[in-house]
């Protein structure tokens, strides 16, 4: 079974009204692969919601980059997945590196946070991915394994859900990591989900990297048969976004 190419934006804390103009129109002007080739998400900071939805193309999608554990109410700052919903987002950004290491989210958090969402009906891009000291402990695939059981010990319904695998020491550094390195960790995480989850939900399930990814790097990872796609910080706010998405060609 082909596993549909998977390319997210992850905007992150940036963005001005006047900028995302900018690159909205870039993106709606770029000539992609179609949505038969290619599934195409942007994750703007939320404030930004209704800018990039009545402007963005049609044939991308916009997801949130977190939202709230569970029915909206009392909890000041959050947006709950009702919220996403009612406003058309289709999916969400949960478990970034970013949350875990500088919120402080912990495994089972984000792990209700991904139930809650997939409840309501939304997509989930679930992030995972090691620190440098992790992996140099030979601690790799430990981690990530302990990322993906905590999730797993709470959903059944993996249709919906995208892994997006960031190694922390790829993410906003520049040091990508290698298509031999990234792969073998898809591979691992591949085998992982047939061993633990079922070979249909492995066999199934799209594992897109990030961390560092541009459009000088891309075409190589993209070549792996284990990397489905992309997760992308920086470079989702600059032109060579379309080339990353045409990495799906
Ligand atoms: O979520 C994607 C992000 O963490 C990767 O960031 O800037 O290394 O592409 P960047």
């Amino acid at each position: 079974m082909a596993r549909k190419f998977f390319v997210g934006g992850n905007w992150k804390c940036n963005g001005t009204v006047k900028s995302n103009e900018e690159l909205v129109k870039v993106l709606n002007a770029a000539e992609v692969p179609g949505t038969d080739v290619v599934e195409v998400v942007v994750a703007p900071a939320a404030g930004h919601f209704p800018q990039v939805l009545s402007s963005l193309r049609k044939d991308f999608s916009v997801a949130a980059q977190n939202c709230w554990v569970k029915k909206g109410g009392a909890f000041t700052g959050e947006l709950s997945a009702e919220m996403l919903k009612d406003l058309g987002l289709p999916w969400v950004v949960l478990g970034h590196s970013e949350r875990r290491h500088i919120i402080g989210e912990s495994d089972e958090f984000i792990a209700d946070k991904v139930a809650y969402a997939l409840g309501q009906g939304l997509g989930v891009i679930y992030c995972i991915g090691e620190k440098l000291e992790e992996r140099e402990a030979g601690n790799t695939m430990a981690v990530n394994a302990r990322q993906m059981q905590a999730l797993a010990d709470k959903i059944s319904d993996w249709s919906k859900v995208v892994v997006a695998y960031e190694p922390v020491w790829a993410i906003g550094t520049g040091k990508v990591a290698s298509p031999a390195q990234a792969q073998e960790v898809h591979d691992e995480l591949r085998k992982w989900l047939s061993a633990n989850v079922s070979p249909e939900v492995a066999e199934a399930t799209r594992i897109i990297y990030g961390g560092s990814v541009t459009a000088a790097n891309c075409g190589e990872l993209a070549g792996c048969p284990d990397i489905d796609g992309f997760l992308v910080g920086g470079a989702s706010l600059k032109p060579e976004f379309v080339d990353i998405i045409k990495a799906a060609e």
